[in-house]
């Protein structure tokens, strides 16, 4: 189901409140007109946000302002003149280290702004939920359109938990991952890659996964160190996560 578009000044085209400017006149009791925000119009932009966020699946988290480091905020301010194929981004560094909020936070900040379609996914339910809907087509054609419709994809966590070689599920796992990676990629969409590993460890998984990650980040690839506190040193660009996230 697809929501009514708002413009980036929160106007519905359609609202008969305001006649579509997103501004309602009113004379006050002093005879005064006093022009203000279109509630109609608010209430509508509120509510499109609100269904945005949940659709994201970005999880919940109990935050207030963070702090949101260069590359992120980069990445959201050139995101509609972001150019279709090279246009990914990876965090790469230790658990703790703030990868994920960065994630969230320009989930967040791309809804905001631009009612962006955004998918969050944890990397091991992602692939264990293909993995499973596989076998019934329906279900798969429906869960895999939602992840190559949405207009940015983040895969969170990407090989914390890889299975061994020798695992029963190893061949499935590997190819259910590189299918959906391969089909943003072909598609030429935008990707969000969170990992704490190493890039050894992606090019010994598969080395032309690693290729393409590389290729496609355009030198988007940001190092976060827990002890440096990458977020701590970019005091500008706060922002607040919705209340309950
Ligand atoms: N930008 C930030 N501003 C404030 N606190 C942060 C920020 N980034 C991370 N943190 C804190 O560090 C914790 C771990 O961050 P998280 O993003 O989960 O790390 P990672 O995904 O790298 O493991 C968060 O729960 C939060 O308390
Ligand atoms: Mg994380
Ligand atoms: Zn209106």
């Amino acid at each position: 189901m697809e929501t009514k578009r708002i413009d980036d000044r929160g106007r519905s085209e359609t609202c008969q409140k305001c006649d579509g400017t997103g501004f309602v006149a009113e004379r006050t009791s002093a005879g005064r007109v006093l022009v203000r925000p279109c509630d109609a119009c608010n209430e509508l932009r509120n509510s499109h946000r609100r269904t945005l966020y949940l659709r994201s699946g970005i999880p919940r988290r109990a935050s207030n302002e963070i702090n949101v480091c260069r590359a992120t905020r980069d990445y959201a301010d050139s995101f509609p003149q972001i150019k279709r194929g090279n246009n990914w981004l990876l965090y790469i560094g230790k658990p703790g280290a703030g990868k994920t909020t960065q994630a969230i936070w320009l989930v967040c900040a791309l809804i905001d702004r631009y009612q962006t379609r955004a998918r969050f996914y944890n990397a091991f339910d992602l692939v264990r939920r293909f993995g499973a809907l596989r076998k019934r087509n329906e279900d798969f054609e429906r869960a895999f359109d939602e992840y190559l419709d949405a207009e940015l994809v983040v895969i969170d966590d990407l090989f914390k938990i890889i299975p061994s070689e020798k695992a029963f599920n190893y061949s499935d796992y590997k190819e259910t991952l590189l299918e959906l990676i391969w089909a943003r990629y072909d598609a030429r969409k935008p990707l969000v890659i969170t990992t704490q590993r190493d890039f050894d460890v992606i090019a010994r998984f598969d080395s032309a996964l690693a290729g393409r990650i590389v290729e496609s980040c355009a030198g988007r690839v940001v190092p976060f160190d827990s002890q440096a506190k990458n977020w701590r040193s970019e005091p500008d660009g706060r922002f607040a996560l919705p209340r309950g996230w």
